[in-house]
């Protein structure tokens, strides 16, 4: 059976080296990871096939489905400078900024140098040391585990399909609207196709050939995991249904992108028993909140 590739509706620029201001780092180096010890979940983006991809600054890299069908994931454009289309998400910004999924950090150390206090959030450790490679302020934590801030951030991220993260788009606005602040803002990337799935998948570089096929070794070895791709129409009706309020929609560069109010709601039990843990905790990690 052959693969299905969809549109990624993604540019794959040659991989540059940037290098960003220290800043936002020093601001974050300590607190965050005073905030709990919390559980990092690395597989399966901690994985090799990942790791190497942002090593080298380049593909193949794939999310494969079990039936063959591919998501093309654009590393390249991922550890290059940011780019316009990049710019027109950040500019949208506002206070301070938590960049969910940030992977190799070029939108952490560009949010830096236009002097917004950025974090960038990622589970695979290759990642978050390319972040901080270029200046960025990272943590290795997932988007589900004590994050520091929560309940105050300005903009929340999820650009470059992360809104497929955990597989489950609502449940990732839930947990979105926890981490922002009253009238926060979170900037989604969407698929720029009208769809709505949900699937499991695993990472595959296609270097052992088998790119295409149903059951490839290399791919097989890894635990699939949740993804989900939905599409603008799909990602508003879903944010309507959790009370977010539509504060823009665009496109640049043939991506998509959809910004959202957070709703006004109580905060998760979670969340607040999480916010009293900080508050417990302050003179260590109250400077490195957001303001
Ligand atoms: C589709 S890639 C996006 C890359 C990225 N936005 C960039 O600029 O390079 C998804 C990213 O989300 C990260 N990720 C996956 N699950 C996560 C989770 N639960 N919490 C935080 N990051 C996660 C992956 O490690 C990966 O870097």
């Amino acid at each position: 059976m052959s693969a299905t590739v969809p549109s990624s509706g993604l540019a794959a620029p040659a991989p540059a080296d940037r290098v960003g201001t220290p800043d936002a780092q020093e601001a974050f180096v300590d607190g965050p990871d005073a905030v709990g010890a919390a559980p990092v979940r690395t597989a399966p983006w901690g994985a090799d096939p990942y790791a190497n991809a942002l090593r080298t600054g380049r593909g193949p890299l794939f999310l494969r489905r079990s039936d063959g069908w591919l998501l093309p994931l654009d590393v390249e454009r991922w550890c290059s400078d940011a780019g316009s289309a990049d710019l027109s998400a950040l500019h949208r910004c506002e206070g301070p900024v938590l960049d969910i999924g940030c992977g190799p950090g070029r939108l952490v150390a560009e949010l830096a140098s236009l002097g917004h206090r950025a974090l960038g959030i990622d589970v695979s450790e290759a990642a978050v040391a390319r972040t901080r490679g270029l200046g960025g302020a990272a943590l290795l934590r997932s988007v589900f585990d004590p994050l520091p801030g929560e309940g105050r951030w300005g903009t929340l991220l999820l650009l470059d399909g992360n809104i497929g993260i955990g597989g489950d788009p609502a449940a990732l606005l839930d947990r979105a609207a926890d981490l922002l602040g009253a009238d926060g803002l979170l900037i989604a990337e969407t698929a720029p196709v009208d769809v709505d799935e949900r699937v499991r998948v695993r990472l595959d570089d296609g270097r052992d050939g088998t790119a295409g096929r149903t059951a490839p070794a290399s791919a097989c070895d890894a635990e699939p995991f949740p993804w989900a791709r939905i599409g603008t129409p799909a990602l508003l009706r879903h944010a309507r249904a959790g009370g977010w309020r539509t504060a823009g929609q665009w496109g640049a560069e043939g991506r998509t992108f959809v910004s959202l109010r957070r709703p006004v709601r109580e905060r998760s039990a979670r969340t607040s028993s999480q916010s009293a843990e900080s508050a417990n905790s302050a003179p260590v990690i109250s400077s490195q909140l957001p303001k």
